[in-house]
């Protein structure tokens, strides 16, 4: 029996993924590398002495889901394979719709050719669009999406939903990630962004290298305690074993859950500025400007459904993540393949 993981080599992937072998899952990964490196894959069986399988395809291959399924005795699927970035999706909206929704609808119809019921998604919080007021529980308001990779996420929620209907012997798990960041504790795996990063840990970790220079503040003038963005930070090992508690529970309860992944507690711009200088001890330079099209005030969850239907919490706190994330930015300079 085995779990395939789709984007396994990636940022999260690769970290669920050597969760899931630590516990003595056999794990088959498929991932064209489009954002990532085998190298990821090849250090997760350093770390952990197992190796996953490994078949670089792409979701979108029919025939090579058809052989995964017909090689591996597979009974779930982890759904981590997308494209992430929200600026990419708004200059290229057809390439994100396509390798996100199209690609998880070729994979839940493979799935159901193959008799594998078992779908996790990795969905996020962008599916709430501008918050109504925080925390956001499961049941506050979705949509509103500002950009092609949100709306994309929404799109796939929507389709397992109404997949769930015809099909209600399948079990269908979305998480909604909050903001993922730090790495594993080895420093040996981690975040690896193509080019300039986006999101605010890696621009962050990438300053206190000096591979960049300054950090720019996305406004400063949010009706928030100091004027910055906040956000709730999820330690990537914390998700990754939010994906073992979403599996040990798939059978519990509806066909479709939706269920948020953060910590219940939301931090600013400047507060991870300041944990990140206190675990790099380091200064970190940074200037403010004007907000950033399509960010929102706070975005900060209710996790305490996961508490009670996955018996799951974050363990680890702002001081771990910055701590990791900067053991692994230092680490490894240039990425897995320096
Ligand atoms: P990532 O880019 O590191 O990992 C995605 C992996 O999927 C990569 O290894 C990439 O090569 C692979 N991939 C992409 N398209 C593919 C395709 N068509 N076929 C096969 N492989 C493909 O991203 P991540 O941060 O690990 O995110 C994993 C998932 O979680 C994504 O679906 C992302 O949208 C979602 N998510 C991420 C965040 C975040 O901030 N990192 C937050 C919420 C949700
Ligand atoms: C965090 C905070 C920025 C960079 C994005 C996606 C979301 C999800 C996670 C996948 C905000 C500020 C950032 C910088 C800054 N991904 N910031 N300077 O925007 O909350 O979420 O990643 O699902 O869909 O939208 O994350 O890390 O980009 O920003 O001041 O250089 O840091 O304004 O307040 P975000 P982020």
């Amino acid at each position: 029996m085995a779990i395939l993981v789709t984007g396994g080599a990636g940022y999260i992937g690769s970290h669920t993924v050597l969760a899931l072998l630590e516990r003595g899952e056999d794990v088959v990964v498929i991932d064209n590398l489009s954002n990532a490196s085998q190298e990821s894959l090849i250090r997760v069986a350093e770390l952990t002495g197992k190796e996953p399988a490994i078949c670089v395809a792409d979701i979108l291959d029919r025939n090579a889901l058809k052989t995964l399924f017909a090689q591996h005795n597979i009974t779930d699927v982890i759904h981590f394979a997308g494209l992430k970035s929200v600026s990419e999706s708004i200059a290229k909206p057809l390439a994100y719709y396509e390798n996100n929704v199209v690609g998880t609808m070729v994979l839940l119809d493979e799935m159901q050719r193959a008799g594998v019921h078992s779908l996790i998604f990795s969905s996020s919080a962008t599916v709430y669009g501008n918050p109504e007021s925080v925390p956001l529980s499961e049941a506050s308001r979705t949509g509103g999406t500002t950009n092609p990779y949100g709306t994309s996420k929404l799109m796939v929620e929507q389709i397992l939903r109404d997949f769930s209907v015809a099909e209600p012997h399948f079990r269908i798990t979305c998480l909604r990630y909050f903001n993922p960041a730090g790495a594993h504790p080895s420093g040996r795996l981690g975040e690896d962004p193509n080019g300039i990063p986006n999101n605010l840990v890696p621009y962050i970790s990438q300053v206190a290298i000096g591979k960049l220079a300054c950090l720019t503040v996305f406004g400063d003038d949010y009706p928030t305690p100091d004027g910055t963005g906040v956000r709730d930070y999820i330690h990537v090992m914390d998700l990754a074993q939010g994906h073992l508690a979403a599996l040990d529970h798939r059978n519990d309860g509806e066909a479709f859950k939706a269920i948020n992944l953060g910590t219940g507690v939301g931090y600013s711009v400047l507060d991870l500025i300041k944990a990140f200088e206190k675990a790099a001890q380091t200064k970190i330079n940074y200037r403010i400007v004007g907000r950033r099209s399509g960010d929102v005030a706070e975005c900060w969850s209710d996790s305490s459904l996961a508490r009670q239907q996955l018996g799951w919490q974050a363990t680890r706190n702002l001081e771990e993540m910055m701590r990791d994330a900067w053991n692994w930015q230092k680490n490894n300079p240039g990425g897995y393949n320096a």
